[in-house]
């Protein structure tokens, strides 16, 4: 059996958890420095890094501990860690720590991209998954359509032009005052709004499959301003409506391109309630297999950095004990 330690640290979470070659998680613990955050309306780097250099050891000793292994005999094969994209203090403590595992342990070292970490994460929860599988990963930084032929091999076939789909939800909740992060808050309200309260455009009505979130953004922002009188539930659930609609009306015209066996969501807005609904109808009408991972698994976790790091050593791969942090390590260019 191989075993792997992944380390995530890419933004506010500080992540451990020990993978095997069945994608069985034997743990993965995550601890957040979200509250330190919010005050704050977005995630401060330099708190962020501050918070995993005081978090790393203690979370990377319970995620051994809670797999039955110690930092002393942690019987793992290799070490996986996110190298980026992310933020670049934060990264670099992942990064290090990782490094000192490896070399301590005498085990390689294999440093991953954050976004395909995210595409593994359904894996982990449906390791009988159906290949090819088309995946709408979706998070605070990256809107992406990936064609997945299988695990570990992956072709970006569409992406947003501007914002998020996350950025978009965290901007317009800061307007409406709903705090940080802004997707689940609007989620909520939303179920309480009515949608046909505003009209909001339709966005990217072209042929391809790229994403736009800016002008949504700003066109909510300006019909709220031109009518105060809106409640933030008819806001919010006018949003979420033209929200969902692009990314479902996108991932459905892939669907229409490409021969795919299932559907997933990754990324933090995969834990959203209108496109988790949105997806499983239409694969549903395409007689696809879905897959929805957990919220747990749609957030950031090292579970699936492992998974991602597993499949790369399985692959032959590692990567050289100077290997560098990336901030802006895009999905399209990993091989
Ligand atoms: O993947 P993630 O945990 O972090 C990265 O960006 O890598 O995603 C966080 C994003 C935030 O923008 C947050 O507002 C959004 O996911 N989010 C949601 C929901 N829960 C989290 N967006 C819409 N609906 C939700 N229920
Ligand atoms: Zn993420």
């Amino acid at each position: 059996m191989t075993v792997v330690l992944g380390i995530e640290t890419s933004c506010d979470e500080t992540a451990a958890a020990v993978v095997d070659d069945a994608w069985r998680t034997h743990s993965s613990i995550v601890e957040s420095s979200i509250d330190q955050h919010r005050d704050f309306g977005g995630v401060v780097p330099e708190l962020a890094g501050r918070a995993h250099v005081a978090t790393i050891g203690p979370v990377v000793r319970r995620a051994l501990e809670a797999a039955g292994r110690s930092v002393r005999d942690p019987g793992v094969d290799a070490v996986a860690v996110t190298s980026g994209p992310g933020l670049i203090g934060s990264l670099l403590v992942g990064l290090a720590a990782a490094k000192a595992y490896a070399l301590c342990w005498d085990v390689p070292l294999v440093a991953v991209n954050h976004l395909e970490g995210h595409l593994f994460a359904p894996l982990l929860e449906r390791p009988d998954l159906a290949w090819p599988v088309m995946t709408l990963l979706v998070s605070g930084g990256h809107t992406l359509l990936v064609y997945q032929r299988a695990p570990g091999h992956h072709e970006v076939i569409g992406e947003t032009i501007d914002d998020a789909a996350g950025e978009a939800y965290d901007k317009v909740a800061r307007w409406l005052g709903l705090g940080y992060p802004g997707g689940p808050p609007i989620d909520r309200l939303a179920g309480e709004g009515d949608p046909t309260a505003l009209a909001l455009p339709t966005s990217m009505t072209g042929d391809d499959l790229d994403f736009s979130f800016s002008g949504l953004k700003s066109a909510v922002v300006r019909a709220g301003e031109k009518r105060p009188d809106l409640a933030p539930a008819d806001v919010a659930a006018a949003f979420q409506g033209a929200a969902v609609e692009q990314l479902t009306r996108k991932l459905r015209r892939a669907l229409d391109r490409y021969e795919v066996r299932g559907v997933a969501l990754a990324g933090g807005v995969a834990a959203n309630s209108a496109l988790r609904a949105g997806t499983t109808r239409l694969a549903e009408q395409l007689g696809l297999e879905v897959n929805l991972p957990s919220l747990a698994m749609c957030t950031d976790n090292a579970a699936m950095v492992a998974a991602a790091g597993l499949a790369r050593y399985q692959r032959g791969q590692s990567s050289a004990l100077d290997v560098g942090a990336d901030p802006n390590w895009a999905l399209a260019s990993v091989a």
